[in-house]
């Protein structure tokens, strides 16, 4: 079942990568299969600075990690402080580009100079190691600003996506009884102002434990800012200066434990609450710095650029956290891949002479769809590297990405990880390994991965099974915020002493692993991570919602998109216009995002006898308008009948 195309790699690329040839990959994967506590030990104390050396690299009680135990350090002293005494201190941190067209150079020098004014804010507001913020802001440099001082101070930070409602929001700052919300009045996308300060102010309506609330300035739109609660950064900032004068410029990094919390990150899991994923300092920097190099290749004189939003783990780990470790230029844009043209990703590769391009396959295909003429007008000759996220990239848009942006000329990665992994943990080297389009090839050393059945015993080559990790790695989650029971049952008790992913495998006889999908109720729409039951918690939320079932459909774009079974209470209902009021409702009530694409209302849902939804029923009819599997648990056979007819779309 093999590939039939592969894809060694050029011998102009190896000469110059940093892991050469299958070898040289077998022998760092081996030696860290062989001996994990050397090798994360080793790696740990030549990467990172310490403020006091760990004295022992692990301490594993099966859920529970400690990874350097006793060590001392701060992740936003090792992005940011230790790059300021060589050549890098003038180097290009942050190469930021607005929608509107406007632009910013942030040097490292600058950057350690914005994060410490910013630190210095937040200890005058009197916030100290431990508090929680939330961040809800747009792409603008004072995102990472925001999340790095926090990080200097010891303060565990939470991004909310900018795309999340105010709804959503608000379960998030309670969930996390976070004391402090920086965001900003809005940010720009396709030429529109996404409101955000409105959107917290409709939050924090029932979130009395937030003390401030800080705004940076960015549309300049008309806001309304409540006394005593409210602050803008530029005018804190000034009664910094005022009052600091010039050791405004100077802040500590804290001495934190290795696994203090840096941050939370809330992900969809199987049921309808958001679980907060918790990544604590140095395992995190640890691997998000380290796969800089093995992944991406990273070397000095690289323009970097991954196209994620830092309101997503991508973001956190390969714009902010992995880059800026590792001293690297990372580019950051605020707006949409196709405004104010479908061009606007080459344009950008251009002007910034872009090195390394990490995107994800939903983008992949939006642009094929436009056709080759807008990459075509642009010199891409800087790219040396391409890298894929979030999905499986179907072959086809791997060949058109490899022919079309990397002339044939550039390797891509094909990046297969998770939230909850905070870094990557399956791919290509590319200097090392022939590429399979479609696979996310092999693990990345210290990843001891397998594909099982139900009862956890290995699958034979090409068999379809479940992915799982075999053994802790250092960036792994530590707990769910508030939840370690479910922590523990959701990753480290399927399969007993093994972490289960929930995502379907094949591994192909050369190692290589074919991710197929997710098990659970979760789907993958764009690259963002939905549940079922959420977006169901939502439906029936609103009055005129008797029962939902969610599925994911098969889409061309967007890999999967929302498919909504609704009964209604008894009414006379118009469904066009009641349709369109649901997928309005989801979007306050989630974000925009999650919007469902399809609503098809129906009188009954398919359960169980036990009265569980048979959501396999429903995944079948709308990827085939047919059921095939076994039905004989089916409570009522004809409403399947009945669903496979019958329905309501845009
Ligand atoms: C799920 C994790 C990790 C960053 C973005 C998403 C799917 C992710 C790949 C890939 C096949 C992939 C999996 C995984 N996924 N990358 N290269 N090949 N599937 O993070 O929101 O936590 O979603 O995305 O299903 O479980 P996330």
């Amino acid at each position: 079942m093999s590939d039939p195309q592969t894809y060694p790699p050029s011998d102009e690329f190896v000469a110059r990568a940093q892991v050469k040839g299958m070898a040289a990959y077998r022998e760092l994967y081996d030696r860290a299969k062989q001996d994990p506590q050397n090798f994360w030990g080793d790696l740990a104390r030549k990467s990172l600075s310490w403020f006091e050396p760990f004295d022992k690299t692990l301490e594993w009680n099966p859920p529970t990690a400690k990874w350097f135990v006793n060590g001392k350090t701060n992740a936003c002293f090792n992005c940011v402080d230790r790059h300021l005494a060589g050549s890098r201190r003038t180097k290009p941190a942050i190469l930021w580009e607005g929608e509107p067209g406007d632009a910013r150079v942030i040097t490292y020098e600058e950057l350690h100079r914005l994060v410490a004014r910013f630190a210095n804010i937040l200890k005058q507001l009197g916030y100290k190691t431990g508090d929680r913020a939330i961040l809800y802001m747009p792409m603008v440099p004072e995102l990472p600003v925001a999340m790095l001082a926090c990080a200097r101070l010891g303060i565990i930070h939470s991004v909310v996506f900018a795309g999340f409602s105010a709804e959503a929001l608000k379960a998030r700052i309670q969930d996390l009884a976070a004391e402090l919300v920086i965001t900003a009045d809005g940010g720009w996308r396709r030429g529109k102002e996404v409101r955000l300060k409105t959107a917290v102010d409709e939050a924090l309506e029932d979130c009395p434990g937030v003390r401030n609330v800080i705004v940076h300035r960015r549309t300049a739109s008309d806001i309304p800012m409540k006394n005593g609660r409210d602050r803008w950064w530029h005018e804190l900032d000034q009664q910094l200066a005022a009052t600091a004068g010039e050791s405004a410029n100077n802040c500590d990094a804290a001495a934190l434990d290795s696994d203090h919390p840096l941050y939370v990150l809330y992900t969809s899991g199987t049921t309808g609450k958001p679980k907060g994923i918790l990544h604590t300092t140095a395992g995190y920097l640890l691997q998000a710095s380290a796969s800089m190099t093995w992944v991406f290749d990273l070397r000095e004189d690289d323009i970097y650029w991954c196209t994620a939003d830092i309101g997503w783990v991508t973001g956190h780990s390969y714009i902010v956290y992995g880059p800026l470790a590792a001293g690297a230029t990372a580019v950051m844009y605020e707006g949409a891949p196709d405004y104010p043209a479908f061009d606007r990703f080459w344009q950008i590769v251009e002007k910034l002479k872009v090195s390394i391009f990490y995107t994800s396959p939903t983008a992949i295909r939006a642009l094929i769809r436009q056709g080759e003429k807008w990459p075509d007008a642009h010199n891409l000759s800087s790219l040396r590297l391409l890298g894929s996220v979030g999905e499986p990239i179907n072959p086809a848009a791997w060949e058109w990405y490899h022919r079309v942006i990397g002339k044939a000329r550039c390797p891509i990665v094909d990046t297969w990880w998770q939230t909850e992994t905070g870094a990557i943990m399956i791919s290509p080297m590319p200097g090392a390994m022939p590429l399979k389009p479609g696979s996310a090839s092999l693990p990345l050393p210290g990843v001891i991965p397998d594909v099982v059945d139900t009862r956890g015993e290995p699958v034979r080559n090409n068999r379809e099974g479940y992915l799982i990790i075999r053994e802790p790695w250092p960036s792994m989650v530590r707990t769910i915020w508030g939840d370690p029971k479910r922590f523990e049952e959701q990753y480290w008790s399927r399969v007993p002493g093994a972490y289960f992913t929930g995502d379907a495998a094949r591994r192909d006889e050369d190692g290589y692993f074919w991710v197929l999908g997710r098990v659970d109720d979760v789907m993958n729409v764009s690259g963002h991570r939905l549940s079922t039951m959420e977006i169901e918690s939502a439906l029936v939320h609103h009055h005129a919602v008797a029962e939902a079932a969610v599925v994911g459909k098969p889409h061309e774009i967007t890999g999967q998109a929302v498919c909504a079974f609704v009964t209604l209470k008894k009414g006379n209902w118009d469904h066009t216009a009641l349709g369109q009021e649901l997928r309005q409702w989801v979007a306050h009530e989630i974000g925009p995002f999650a919007r469902p694409e399809d609503i098809r209302f129906t009188d009954a849902l398919p359960k169980t006898r036990s009265g569980k939804i048979m959501r396999r029923l429903l995944r079948e009819i709308v990827t085939s308008n047919a059921v095939t599997g076994d039905v004989t648990t089916l409570e009522d056979l004809t409403v399947v009948t009945a669903l496979s007819s019958h329905h309501e779309e845009d």
